[in-house]
C-alpha cells in the first residue's frame, strides 16, 4: 500500500490583513521541492486576494469552516460554493475552536462535509481530544468516536484528510509526546480502515497542536503522521517554510 502524499496545511483562523498576503507570496516563492502538497487556510476575507497572489505557484488554498447549507438567510456565514468560487480546493470542518466556542457536533460537521464535497472542495477533519478527557484515559475513545461520526459515507471514493489536534496542543506550545501522537494516529487509521476499506489507508491523517519548525522533523516522521495543520507558525513565512522543509 503506497503511504498518502502528505499535506501541510496553514490555518490563520482570524488573523491576516491584506499586508499579509506578502507571507503567502514568500512561501510559495520559499518552496523548494516538497515532497507533498502544502495549502493555506487565510480568512474568507483573504481568498480571493489570495488566489491572485498566489496564481501559479504550488500553493493550494483552503476555507476555515463553511455552513452546511448551499446558500440563504444565514447571515455571517460562508457557503462551501462560496469558498469554491473565491478560489479554495479545500476547507477545514470541525476545528476544537467551532466545536467548542459554536457547539457544532459530530452530526452537523458530517453534513457540512456532504457540502463540501458537493462544491468540490476537499474537506480536512478535525478531532481531538480535551486535557479532561486525556486524563481520564478517554482520548482514543473520543477521536475515534468523533470520526466515526463526522466523516460520513459520501466521502467514500473522495480525496479528504482527517487532522487530530488535541485541544490541550492547540496554541499551549504542549505537545504529545510521539508515542502518543503515534497512538492515536493508528487508532485514527484503524478506524479510517473500518469505515472506508482500503481507501482509508490512503487517507492523509494530519497532525496539529503547537507544531514548529524545531518539532517538525519528529513529529512529521512520526508513524501513520501523513502532515500538518499548522496554526500561529503559519503566519510566519520563514517559520512554515521551516516546517515543510522538515517533510
Ligand atoms: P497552533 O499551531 O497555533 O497550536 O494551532 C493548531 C491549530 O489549531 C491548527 O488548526
Amino acid at each position: 500500500m503506497t503511504a498518502p502524499t502528505p499535506l501541510i496545511a496553514g490555518n490563520w483562523k482570524m488573523n491576516g490583513l491584506a499586508a499579509a498576503l506578502g507571507e503567502a507570496r514568500a512561501v510559495a516563492a520559499g518552496l523548494g521541492q516538497v515532497p507533498g502538497r502544502v495549502a493555506l487556510c487565510p480568512p474568507a476575507t483573504l481568498v480571493d486576494r489570495m488566489r491572485q497572489a498566489l496564481a501559479g505557484t504550488a500553493v493550494a488554498l483552503g476555507g476555515q469552516d463553511c455552513r452546511a447549507e448551499d446558500n440563504g438567510a444565514f447571515t455571517g456565514d460562508v457557503s462551501a460554493a462560496m469558498l469554491a468560487d473565491a478560489g479554495a480546493s479545500l476547507v477545514i470542518l470541525g476545528h476544537s475552536e467551532r466545536r467548542a466556542g459554536y457547539g457544532e457536533t459530530d452530526a452537523l460537521v458530517a453534513a457540512k462535509v456532504v457540502a463540501a464535497l458537493s462544491a468540490g472542495l476537499e474537506p480536512i477533519v478535525c478531532v481531538g481530544e480535551t486535557l479532561e478527557q486525556r486524563k481520564a484515559g478517554e482520548a482514543l475513545a473520543v477521536v475515534t468516536g468523533q470520526v466515526r461520526g463526522s466523516l460520513p459515507a459520501a466521502l467514500a471514493g473522495k480525496a479528504f484528510a482527517v487532522a487530530y489536534e488535541p485541544v490541550w496542543a492547540i496554541g499551549t506550545g504542549l505537545t504529545p509526546t510521539t508515542p502518543e501522537i503515534e497512538e492515536v494516529h493508528k487508532a485514527i487509521r484503524a478506524t479510517l480502515v473500518e469505515q472506508f476499506g482500503a481507501e482509508g489507508a490512503k487517507v492523509p491523517i494530519l497532525y496539529g497542536g503547537s507544531v514548529k519548525p524545531s518539532n517538525a522533523a519528529e513529529i512529521l516522521h512520526a508513524a501513520e503522521v501523513g502532515g500538518a495543520l499548522v496554526g500561529g507558525a503559519s503566519l510566519k513565512a520563514a517559520d512554515f517554510l521551516g516546517i515543510i522543509g522538515a517533510l
